[in-house]
């Protein structure tokens, strides 16, 4: 479990599976930055983790200001001299009414929706490049959705913001793979966590158990740091412009 011993680990987006991410990032050893753009949850990710004995500090972020992602950067830059991983993992996802598709849902939603999830992974990739260039290494994971290839009535906002992502994922790869920069993408289906346990309808999850192929339960932020963790390891260094489904088997893709 010391996979990512000394390894700097700059996380956007705490949360739901923000905040496996970050505890399983530091169980591993890693030292963890956890932004967000409410900061009191990063905060009371990092006191938790402070208090396991880890290694980690909170700030505010904003993924989607250019400013807010490079101060970022700047601090873990300061605190630590290095960045070996950026997980992009934050979200806006204000496009789930069902009764809204294309024709209905409004263009503003549709606008910030691109702006968050699909320009913030850029400016984040963006400014963390450069040092991971220079080190000639550096391990890059975007959480996308399996909304990006799997179709659907709502979400379109989303789905296509998510898409988006995965091809930012490729071009990352493909152009910085020789200079030692590895990009991989987890997309998760239905990831169940306590805020969302709270809003969501058991018929909801019975659902998601009964689309995957996996019907004992259905996916933990447990389940998606176990598959952080390998790529940003070293253990993961052949691995690079991948799609990593970790859902249960609900979209088996060739
Ligand atoms: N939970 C699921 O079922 C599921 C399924 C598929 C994909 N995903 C993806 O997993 C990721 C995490 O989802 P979650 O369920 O933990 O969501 P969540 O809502 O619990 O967490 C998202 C976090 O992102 C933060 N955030 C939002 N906008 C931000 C911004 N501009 N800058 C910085 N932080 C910002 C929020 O404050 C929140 O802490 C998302 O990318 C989501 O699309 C989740």
């Amino acid at each position: 479990m010391d996979r990512l011993k000394d390894k700097v680990i700059l996380l956007a987006g705490a949360g739901g599976i923000g905040t496996g991410l970050a505890q399983r990032y530091a169980q591993e050893g890693a030292k963890v930055v956890l932004g967000d753009i409410n900061e009191d949850a990063a905060r009371q990710v990092v006191e938790g983790i402070k208090a396991s004995g880890g290694e980690a500090t909170a700030l505010l972020l904003d993924g989607s200001d250019e400013e807010s992602v490079n101060a970022a950067v700047a601090a873990t830059l300061n605190a630590y001299g290095r960045i070996d991983g950026l997980h992009a993992n934050f979200a806006l996802m204000a496009d789930s009414n069902p009764m809204e598709g294309i024709l209905e849902l409004p263009l503003e939603v549709f606008d910030e929706t691109q702006r968050i999830n699909a320009r913030g992974f850029y400016l984040c990739t963006r400014a963390v490049l450069p040092t991971m260039i220079e080190q000639g290494s550096g391990s890059i994971v975007y959480t996308s959705s399996a909304a990006a290839y799997s179709g659907g009535a709502a979400f379109v906002a989303y789905a296509m913001s998510k898409a988006a992502g995965q091809a930012l994922m490729r071009h990352v790869a493909t152009r910085y793979g020789p200079a030692g920069v590895r990009a991989n993408t987890i997309a998760p289906a239905m990831t169940i966590h306590p805020a969302l346990e709270e809003v969501l309808p058991p018929a909801f999850i019975d659902g998601a158990k009964a689309a995957a192929c996996i019907k004992s339960r259905v996916g933990r932020p447990e389940d998606i740091a176990a598959m952080a963790a390998l790529l940003m390891s070293d253990e993961g260094s052949y691995i690079t412009g991948q799609v990593m489904c970790v859902d249960g088997g609900t979209i088996i893709r060739a």
